[in-house]
């Protein structure tokens, strides 16, 4: 069956229900609220042309390779975000957090994220990391969270910071299986696999209970704009693969 793509936000309705419980007083629990986040973020991929396998498998190579490059931008600044949030951290729990986080990139006793990214984009042909492969769309994507830490308390960060971890989880079950509909195989799917299986929600969530306990609006602002941000740069990706046709 034909897909139909969206334009509106998709989680501009989580938002919508939450301000109106809240208003309402009639408190939803955390573990609530995330499950109906989840499920928009499961919606909104299966209106994004990226996660269609049927539509990816027909990628010429260049396509396949652009994926490669322009997917490198998406990821490639994380250390950036953990930069910020390591130094605006306010407690020593709060530092050993992103300092496992950087150890988990740098891949404890195996090859690093980086190293596992280079050897999926080099299985097809694409070289990474150039400067005109850094398309303005994905600077304002990586800006755009800078800003918003850089912005937020602490306690809307950290939520935020939760959600980029949990959405992890699903973007890379559906990206790998983008990567595997383009002919990626063997070793060079680790760099997805690793991240599919990440468990660095739990990791960062330890103290989410306590902030929504506190103030439920900042873990919905964390999470609605994370996943809204991360949503919308998806689109773009998808249709700059979509509409280069070399
Ligand atoms: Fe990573």
């Amino acid at each position: 069956m034909a897909r139909t793509y969206y334009n509106a936000s998709p989680l501009e309705g989580v938002k919508d229900d939450y301000n109106e419980r809240l208003n309402n007083n009639d408190m939803q629990s955390l573990a609530s609220f995330i499950s109906k986040w989840d499920q928009r973020n499961q919606d909104a991929h299966q209106q994004i042309a990226l996660f269609d396998t049927e539509r990816t498998k027909h990628w010429n190579n260049h396509q396949k390779q652009l994926f490669a490059q322009l997917f490198y931008y998406a990821r490639g600044r994380f250390h950036e975000f953990m930069w910020i949030m390591g130094n605006k951290a306010p407690t020593f729990e709060a530092k050993e957090m992103i300092v496992d986080n950087f150890r988990e990139e740098f891949g404890r006793h195996g090859p690093s994220h980086e190293q596992l990214y280079l050897h999926f984009a080099n299985s097809l042909g694409a070289s990474v990391g150039t400067p005109e492969t850094y398309w303005p769309f994905l600077h304002e994507y990586n800006q755009g969270h800078w800003n918003f830490l850089k912005e937020k308390d602490w306690d809307t960060c950290a939520a935020a910071f939760t959600g980029y971890e949990r959405l992890d989880n699903l973007d890379y079950e559906d990206l790998e299986k983008t990567a595997k509909s383009i002919g990626v195989s063997g070793p060079a799917l680790r760099f997805f696999e690793v991240h599919k299986n990440a468990n660095h929600f739990e990791m960062t969530s330890k103290d989410l209970q306590e902030i929504w306990d506190k103030s439920p609006q900042k873990v919905i602002e964390g999470f609605t704009f994370i996943a809204e941000h991360q949503n919308k740069m998806w689109k773009q990706l998808s249709d700059a693969i979509f509409s280069s046709k070399k």
